[in-house]
Parts: C-alpha cells; structure tokens; sequence
C-alpha cells in the first residue's frame, strides 16, 4: 500500500474515473483519459480530494506542488464493501444446501474461535490486508459475539486509518453455546443485558476514533430474543449516528423460522422496523425474498440493501431484484458477504451482480450497465452508508481513498482494453477480466497531524 507523504499537496496524473451526482443520472461515471487528482491535507489533516479534472488545465494552476505520473493507469475511487464477515475469510468455498446448514457446520464452529484475542488478531490482520490488496478502502464488517474480536479488527483498521464499521454481533439463542453471548460471570442468567452493555461499551470505546464507526450488529432475528432486539433498538434510538446492520429475507427456510419466532410481525422485515432497527444507516444483507410492502418499508425509513451476488448464487439463496427495488425506490449497493460470498474482489462481485440481474431466457431481469455496476461498489454503496461525498468517490472534499488501476495487467487484459472503443467498454473488461492483479496500488487517506501554517 502507497501511503502519501507528508507533503501538503500532492497531485496524481492518470486516467480518472468518477461520479458526479450534479450530472442528473447518479450513477453516470465522469471519465478524464488525462486528468489529475490533487489532495491535501483538511484542517484536521486529513487527507482529501482538493481539486480534480483534466491535466492540462489543472496542472498550470498548481506549478508547485509534486505530481506522480500514474502513465496508462486508471485511478478509480477505493471500494466500498457494505457487508462482509472478518471471521469467515477461513470459510470461503465451504458447500452446502443451503444456508442454515452452512451456518451450523461450517461458520458457527470457525466464529467460536474468536473468542481467542491472539485468533482473532491475526484473522484481523490478514483480512485488512485482503480488503487493501483488493482494493477495499472503506468497509461494513460483522464480527462476531466475543468483544474481543470487535477490539482486534478496530485495532488493525485503525493501525492502517482505514474508514471501517464493525460491531458485537448480538445473538442470545439458537446457536452453540461458545457463540452465544455470554453472561458476566458464569452460571449468571443476565447474557442478554451483557450484550447491551457491552455493545454500548465498545461503541463508546470505538465509534468516531479517527474513521472507525460501530455498527450495532443483531445477526439476524432467528438468533435474537425479542428482549435482545429491543435493547437493540433501543441502543440504536439513543445514538442515531452509529450503524445498524443485519441479515434479512435470504433464505426461504430462514423466512420460515422468523415467521415462527415473530409472528405479530407483518412480514420477516417488518420484525426489525418493530424493534426500531430500520432507519439511515441501517444496512441489511441479502434484501432476496421481498414483497413491495417490503420495498416500501425500505425506502420509508431510509434502510439499505447489501446486495451480496457471489454468495446468493454460491448458497443458492435467489437473486436480488433490481427492478422490483428501482420500481419503489430504496437504497442498495454491493457487497462481498465473503465467507457465503466467494470473492474479496470487487471485479467478481460486480461480474456476480451482472449475472444476477441478467434478464434471461427463463428469468425476467436487468442488464445492469458496467457504470451502475461500480456505482453500487463506491459512491452507491456510501450513500447507502450515509458517507455520501466523504467516500466512494473523488469528488472535491472526498477523503483521498482511490485505488491505481492497471488495465494491461494480464495479457489478456491488455489486448482486450486495447480494443475498447467506449468508457463502457473498458468498465466491462475490467469487471469480467479483472480481479487484485488489476489493483496496483491503494491509497488510503491519512491524517498528518495539524495543518502547518
Ligand atoms: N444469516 C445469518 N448469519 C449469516 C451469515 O453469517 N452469512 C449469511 N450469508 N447469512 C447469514
Ligand atoms: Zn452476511
């Protein structure tokens, strides 16, 4: 990873792919086949995007400041992940029917060992590094019930000062007993408020130190008991600026099971709003399984879909609608879900989110466009976040997270984008081509301590 120097400005020439949410369409990318990207430290020193657009007209104005010439590469926003599990990068390509017995046999029995610090460091090490490699920069995490495997992935995400959520993932029944949260001392009946507690302690501990943010994590309903899910909403009420994520309408059989367990609910998804756990930033996976009083619900209390292709098609869960969500209007964007998902890359998820919406000979669909594609994996994603123009995008006063792109970097790569004609074009050879070998460099946005004057 390139981390920038403490010069005040620096300025980057290459090729630059961004969005620009004047332009009308939201999802329209603003393509520079020369441009320059200058950052500088804010007032906090943090770096941000202060100027961006063609080289030749930027570059007379800063005569000074020192520009690295990224020469045939493609500089892109960093990727948004908005849903993936820290503690199943070891689960990756583990089959099953379906779901619920891929969670018993293979995820439960790996996220028990997490309750080891030393474990979950070096898990936490390593994911951050893929998210990097991959060209990740910002990212929406589960981990899982132990505190301590919330404290490690903070901690390795703040030694890199990436912009990372996470939280302790609440679930007080139906699983094995090592996952279960725990009481406060052994053989005490309390495990339920101890998850409260301390989900309220490492919130208080982590959410707004440099760009980490906690994310209030119920796992899905059928591991909660209705007190944990209230409490959770309750937590949530009392700070509206943290993140809420969960699991929703993946799996039919899961469907059934939270039917059975919340039956005055209206539907699986109405459960979450009746415990005040639907609201801005509040994200949930998979989004498969619904009907429009579930889309309605979603665009009225401002939720987000994290649409997680490569595991829906791994696990056989369905395939998420476009056009039922575009037709009522709610917020998504893209998502790994690895260890169900299959890939850390960007490119694959895209591809599988391709392949998803695919309108088809046997199934009614979207042929989503390569720039709707990457929207949803960087600006799309942060606005569902609600980091809208903080990052996602290169946008001046964007943090100055981006990826260098190399569009030779295979040779078979380089003799397709050789032949592209278009903007669209060369996004789809990327997406279906590509994967880390694309990602030459990620810059994550530092801060340099206090703008000199
Ligand atoms: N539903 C509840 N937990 C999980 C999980 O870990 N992965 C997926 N894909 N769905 C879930
Ligand atoms: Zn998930």
């Amino acid at each position: 990873m390139l981390r920038l120097s403490s010069f005040p400005m620096q300025a980057y020439r290459a090729a630059i792919l961004r969005f620009d949410p004047s332009l009308g369409s939201h999802h329209a990318a603003v393509y520079e086949p020369d441009g320059l990207l200058l950052v500088g430290p804010d007032a906090q020193g943090r770096q941000r995007v202060q100027a961006v657009g063609a080289w030749h007209d930027l570059a007379p104005l800063y005569p000074d400041v020192p520009v690295t010439h990224f020469k045939d590469r493609l500089i892109a926003p960093g990727f948004v992940d908005l849903h993936v599990h820290y503690p199943q990068t070891d689960v990756i390509g583990s089959p099953a029917e379906g779901l619920l017995p891929w969670l018993e046999n293979y995820t439960f029995p790996e996220e028990t060992r997490f309750k080891d610090p030393a474990y979950s460091a070096q898990a936490a090490a390593f994911f951050i590094d893929e998210l990097l490699r991959n060209g990740v920069t910002t990212a929406l995490s589960f981990a899982t019930s132990h505190p301590e495997s919330v404290n490690a992935l903070f901690q390795q995400a703040q030694a890199q000062q990436m912009r990372l959520m996470t939280g302790l993932c609440l679930m007080d029944r139906h699983a094995p007993a090592d996952l279960l949260n725990q009481p406060s001392a052994p053989g005490r009946q309390d495990a339920t408020e101890q998850s409260l507690i301390d989900s309220e302690a490492l919130l208080q501990q982590w959410h707004g130190q440099g760009r980490l943010g906690y994310a209030i994590t119920p796992r899905f309903a059928p591991t909660s008991s209705a007190a944990q899910l209230r409490g959770a909403g309750e937590l949530a009420a009392r700070y509206p600026d943290v993140w809420i994520q969960s699991h929703v309408a993946e799996n039919k059989d899961e469907i059934t099971w939270a039917r059975a367990l919340f039956p005055e609910s209206s539907s699986y998804l109405a459960t979450y709003a009746d415990f005040g756990l639907m609201r801005e930033r509040a994200i949930y996976a998979h989004c498969i399984h619904f009907d429009d009083a579930d889309r309605a619900l979603m665009r009225q209390t401002g939720a987000a879909a994290a649409v997680s292709p490569t595991s829906n098609l791994f696990l056989g869960s369905g395939f998420f609608d476009y056009a039922g969500a575009d037709r009522v209007g709610y917020r998504y964007g893209l998502a790994s879900d690895v260890g169900g998902g299959t890939s850390f890359s960007p490119f694959h998820t895209m591809l599988g989110a391709y392949y998803v919406a695919r309108e088809g000979q046997t199934k009614h669909g979207l042929s989503l466009s390569p720039q709707h594609l990457w929207w949803q994996h960087t600006a799309g994603a942060a606005q569902a976040l609600g980091l809208e123009g903080c990052v996602g995008n290169l946008q001046v006063g964007c943090e100055a997270d981006f990826v260098v792109l190399n569009p030779q970097a295979t040779p078979l790569l380089a003799r397709r984008t050789a032949r592209a004609n278009s903007l669209d074009e060369l996004l789809f050879a990327l997406i279906v081509l590509g994967d880390d070998r694309v990602v030459e460099r990620t810059v994550i946005s530092q801060a340099l301590g206090v703008k000199p004057d």
